[in-house]
């Protein structure tokens, strides 16, 4: 099946769990819920719960097994829209356009966006410990939260976030800069595939394997997340550009240029493929989504 096809397919399997999972907006708490509703539904491209769920396909038989990551993946896409919330807002990256519409806090105001991301964050573990997730065995559940939460937490995205703004116009070298992307990105994509994995009844080599393969192609999404912000557009993107170089973020191409960045992403992408050698053709849309990774326009 070609990437694109498969993507299209899993993110409409994405999106319909999504709309059966988010809570509604009504009730006493409508205009939290409408705002988290608003990042949520505003399209993105939902690679993380795809990857999720690959990585539920390279290790399952069956599509019953499959299946079981679905509402994982909900819930990494609910803590993946809640960091693009707080990353936007004045206090953090600053930006206006997000998805290409207004940032939330440039429609609800900042105190809603922050709450909205809060609640977002908390939702995901209620989806994950609660009746969505209920046909997994209880250790498999108390693993894959606590793969979840480590990702996003403090020694995960939010810590790479507070490096990330700690070393805006600051030198700093490689080592900083990697760990920065590791953990900020890199992380949660990890998480997203360990995840899946363990859904779907993985061993412990597959998992070890599968998150090694994470953590190469969640380096690479971030090193070009960085190159697009220099050589893509807003339109394409539907968010600003330019913005790293103009505040001086410690970026890829900052510090080894467009072409030494862009070699690193394929050397990451190409060891990603490397560690799947093991795996059969359930792996081949693993396999295609690291290509895509390296080579993706938004
Ligand atoms: C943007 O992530 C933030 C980063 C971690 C680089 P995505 O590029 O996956 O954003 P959406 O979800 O498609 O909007
Ligand atoms: C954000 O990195 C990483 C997150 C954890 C949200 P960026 O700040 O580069 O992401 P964009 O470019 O705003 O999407
Ligand atoms: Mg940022
Ligand atoms: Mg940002
Ligand atoms: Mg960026």
């Amino acid at each position: 099946m070609e990437i694109k096809t498969y993507l299209l397919e899993r993110q409409d399997l994405v999106e319909q769990e999504l709309a059966a999972l988010m809570l509604s907006a009504s009730g006493p708490f409508v205009q939290h819920i409408e705002a988290m509703r608003y990042s949520l539904f505003s399209g993105g491209k939902r690679l993380r719960p795809i990857l999720c769920l690959a990585a539920a396909e390279a290790v399952a038989t069956d599509s019953e097994t499959r299946c079981k990551a679905l509402p994982v993946a909900c819930a990494l896409e609910c803590i993946h829209t809640y960091s693009l919330i707080h990353d936007d807002l004045p206090a953090m990256d600053n930006d206006a356009l997000r998805r290409g519409k207004p940032t939330n806090h440039t429609v609800y105001g900042e105190a809603a966006a922050i709450l909205a991301g809060d609640g977002l964050l908390t939702y995901a573990f209620d989806l994950l410990s609660g009746s969505s997730t209920a046909n997994l065995s209880d250790r498999a559940r108390m693993r894959i939260i606590q793969v979840i939460a480590r990702a996003a937490g403090p020694q995960g995205m939010v810590g790479g976030q507070s490096l990330d703004m700690i070393y805006e116009g600051k030198q700093a070298g490689y080592e900083v800069l990697r760990t920065i992307h590791q953990s900020k990105t890199g992380a949660l994509i990890t998480a997203a595939i360990e995840a899946g994995a363990i859904a779907a009844g993985a061993n412990e080599e597959q998992v070890s394997c599968l998150c090694s393969y994470g953590q190469q192609v969640g380096l690479a999404f971030q090193i070009v997340d960085d190159l697009l912000d220099l050589e893509s557009s807003t339109e394409e993107l539907g968010k600003a550009v330019g913005k790293d170089a103009e505040v001086l973020k410690l970026t890829y191409p900052a510090l080894f240029g467009v072409e030494g960045s862009r070699k690193m992403a394929r050397e990451a992408v190409d060891a990603a493929q490397q560690v799947l050698n093991g795996f059969d053709t359930k792996a081949d849309p693993l396999r295609a989504l690291a290509r895509y990774i390296v080579e993706r326009k938004k």
